[in-house]
């Protein structure tokens, strides 16, 4: 945790910043919003988030399976 607001120079040279009066930085390297945590560490969420990608997942495939067969289907 460091006090902000805080701009963090990256590695390619881009900058992002924070204007939060406290900030946490990413140490688990799960953070969507990184360098900064966004509380993907806790499992629970890491749970709720790849049960959530999982139904995407299972959707998409749906959807494009959907496509092939009216692709197929003649007019
Ligand atoms: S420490 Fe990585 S998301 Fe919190």
């Amino acid at each position: 945790m460091v006090e902000g607001p805080v701009e963090i120079v990256m590695p390619d040279g881009t900058v992002e910043r924070c204007d939060r009066p406290v900030v946490a930085l990413c140490m688990c390297r799960r953070s969507l919003r990184s360098p900064f945590c966004d509380t993907s560490h806790r499992p629970r969420l890491r749970r709720e988030r790849r049960e959530r990608e999982k139904e995407n997942d299972e959707k998409d495939e749906k959807d494009k399976q959907e496509e092939k067969t009216e692709e197929r289907a003649p007019e």
